[in-house]
């Protein structure tokens, strides 16, 4: 084939995050919010992005998944578009490189959601120098993703790196509607990690906080399981408190959780926080993008993605 295209979905993280840091599980969900590439042979002497040169600078995760899913076999001409806003802690890095893997891959013949998702790691990995493959796996697989240091019901794939392993399931879920809320500015997630890290060195009460995210997280397969979305929303409410007293929350991120509450069954942070998005489980979407813009923030509606990446 000399020409292909793939799209894959950002994520929200439901709950759990900077626990897992720790060791706890997590739970993604790939939202209907997508990244797509096409890749083309092309005739020129460079591979081209969006009609400019690729270089390290401006294209380091095209550059990388080139490198590992193409190689040396010539130059390409690459066209993007997305869906998923960028720096926002959806995931649109991960979204960009499963997508482009994708597409690289299907050039050369069949691939699988797990191969794909195998790569895109190890480019994420290559770019960032630090990477868990939560956002990569969520991006190749799809649906709600629970990760966790041990093997469970419905495991896809493990991923081991630097002493690390994390175990990617398959979760069940029924019909949500969420609203996600950008706050417009970037948290850094390297520096909230060490926030929590020098907290729960210092404090019981923070290490305490951590293990009971992690049970939150294990209450939360239950609930989706059972598609019991009250207790969703109690569970992300609840999970917001701990990551707020852990101090990765921002007072722009309250501002859109307080005004996301009274048309959602709950609302939380989403990712690394200090700034980047909420998520909120809509009672009602259209009332509750409303009040978030209204608050300052930006809004967009999504639902759950079925497929994770998709070769079009
Ligand atoms: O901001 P995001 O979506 O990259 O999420 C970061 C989540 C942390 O738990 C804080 C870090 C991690 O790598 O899991």
């Amino acid at each position: 084939m000399t020409e292909a295209g793939a799209r894959a979905p950002g994520k929200a993280i439901l709950f759990g995050e900077h626990a897992v840091v720790f060791g706890e599980g997590a739970i993604a969900v790939a939202l209907t919010l997508y990244f797509e590439t096409r890749v083309r042979v092309s005739g020129g002497d460079e591979t081209r992005v969006d009609g400019r040169p690729m270089d390290r600078k401006h294209h380091a995760y095209y550059q990388e998944a080139v490198r590992q899913a193409w190689g040396a076999r010539g130059p390409l001409e690459i066209t993007t578009s997305s869906s998923v806003p960028s720096s926002s802690g959806l995931g649109s890095s991960a979204a960009l490189t499963v997508a482009t893997v994708a597409a690289l891959k299907a050039m050369r013949g069949r691939l699988s959601q797990e191969d794909v998702a195998r790569t895109a790691f190890e480019v994420e990995f290559a770019v960032q120098g630090r990477a868990s493959p939560t956002d990569t796996s969520t991006a190749s697989h799809g649906r709600a993703v629970y990760i966790a240091r041990d093997e469970h019901e419905r495991h896809l794939w493990t991923v081991e790196k630097g002493g690390n392993r994390w175990c990617i399931h398959d979760l069940e879920f029924p019909p949500m509607d969420f609203v996600i809320g950008y706050t417009g500015k970037k948290g850094n997630t390297a520096e909230l990690i060490e926030r929590v890290r020098r907290a729960c060195e210092a404090d019981a009460g923070a290490r305490a906080r951590i293990a009971r995210i992690g049970a939150i997280v294990e209450e939360g397969r239950g609930a989706l399981a059972r598609h019991d979305l009250v207790r969703l929303g109690q569970l992300m409410d609840e999970n917001q408190g701990h990551l707020s007293a852990l101090g990765v929350s921002s007072p722009e991120l309250e501002a859109l959780i307080a005004a996301a509450r009274p048309h959602a069954l709950g609302a939380k942070l989403t990712g690394a926080g200090g700034g980047g998005s909420m998520i909120a489980l809509a009672r009602d979407s259209k009332a509750c993008s409303s009040a978030i813009e209204r608050a300052g923030g930006k809004a967009f509606q999504a639902k759950i993605d079925r497929e994770g990446v998709v070769v079009l």
